[in-house]
């Protein structure tokens, strides 16, 4: 006969427990929870509750009702790190004809919600590259910020599986030798240019600088209306006049906000005359 301990089970959310979830989440983080989402909410929550030795969703759903830091933890979760070192090429590829026409010698760019780092070193491997070909300057740095803090030690960390087919930009910038593992690892030239941060988006950022493009691609999909126009705002506040705005293609008509012209799919460019 077999010892094993027998599996830990937790209760699903009653109905009741469920509508607590997401009216806290609703209200405390403006998340959207489609009711299509239960499943992928408790597979997605079930090892934090482990983690917290709770029995139940209904228990999870009263200690998000306290608020405090557990919302925080929750958004993050309940949001995917899904992402990629290129992400719609198109809008990489608009980034590099930009920069290239108007030859900076100076850049700030800035990756918010920016999962596990690829993005933020995506552009970083895209910049080095436009300086290696004498088309912008020597002074450039990369912000890279989430919410969430285990993503952002896996994005200082720079390590990742390498893709099935890492494009020539990524072998590149990889650390010769690592491809052959199966991973690769950022080049420590270009991790010094990128530096990471934790950040709420729908905070305003304290810096001192402003950035020259802001990429807050695939975070508006999951709040609601308001949510979407605070994120929108504090980014915007960090954007140089006549600076690059981009968020996913999809997500192009969840922008509300004046003095942005539209450059390409998911792509503006803020006014110049904007306060
Ligand atoms: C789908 S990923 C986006 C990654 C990347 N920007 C891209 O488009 O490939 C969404 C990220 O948003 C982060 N996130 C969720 N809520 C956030 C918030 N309020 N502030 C900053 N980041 C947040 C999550 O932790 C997750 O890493």
């Amino acid at each position: 006969m077999s010892d094993a301990v027998p599996l830990f089970t937790l209760t699903p959310p009653s109905d009741a427990g469920w509508q607590r979830l997401v009216d806290r989440l609703r209200r405390s983080v403006g998340l959207i929870l489609p009711a299509t989402s239960g499943a992928r909410v408790v597979a997605r929550l079930t090892p934090r509750l482990r983690r917290l030795g709770l029995t139940g969703f209904d228990a999870y759903a009263a200690l998000l009702d306290e608020g405090g830091a557990e919302l925080a933890v929750a958004l993050a979760m309940l949001t995917t790190p899904e992402t990629d070192f290129f992400r719609e090429p198109a809008q990489f590829e608009l980034l590099e004809s930009e920069f290239s026409r108007l030859r900076p010698a100076r850049l700030r760019l800035w990756s918010a919600a920016t999962a596990c780092g690829e993005e933020a070193y995506g552009l970083a491997m895209l910049l080095s590259d436009l300086q290696s070909a004498g088309r912008i300057g020597a002074d450039w740095a990369v912000l890279g910020t989430d919410v969430s803090e285990p993503r952002l030690r896996s994005a200082i960390e720079g390590v990742y599986a390498e893709p099935r087919l890492a494009p020539e930009r990524l072998r590149h910038h990889a650390l010769a030798g690592a491809l052959s593992t199966g991973l690769v690892q950022m080049q420590p030239g270009l991790r010094e240019r990128v530096r990471f941060a934790r950040h709420d988006a729908r905070q305003p950022l304290v810096a001192d600088e402003r950035f020259d493009a802001v990429l807050l691609r695939r975070l508006l999909l999951y709040f609601d209306a308001p949510t979407r126009r605070v994120v929108v705002a504090h980014a915007l506040a960090k954007l140089q006049p006549g600076g690059l705005f981009l968020v996913g293609a999809a997500e192009q008509g969840l922008v509300e906000a004046a003095g942005l012209t539209r450059l390409g799919s998911g792509v503006f460019r803020r006014s110049v005359d904007r306060p």
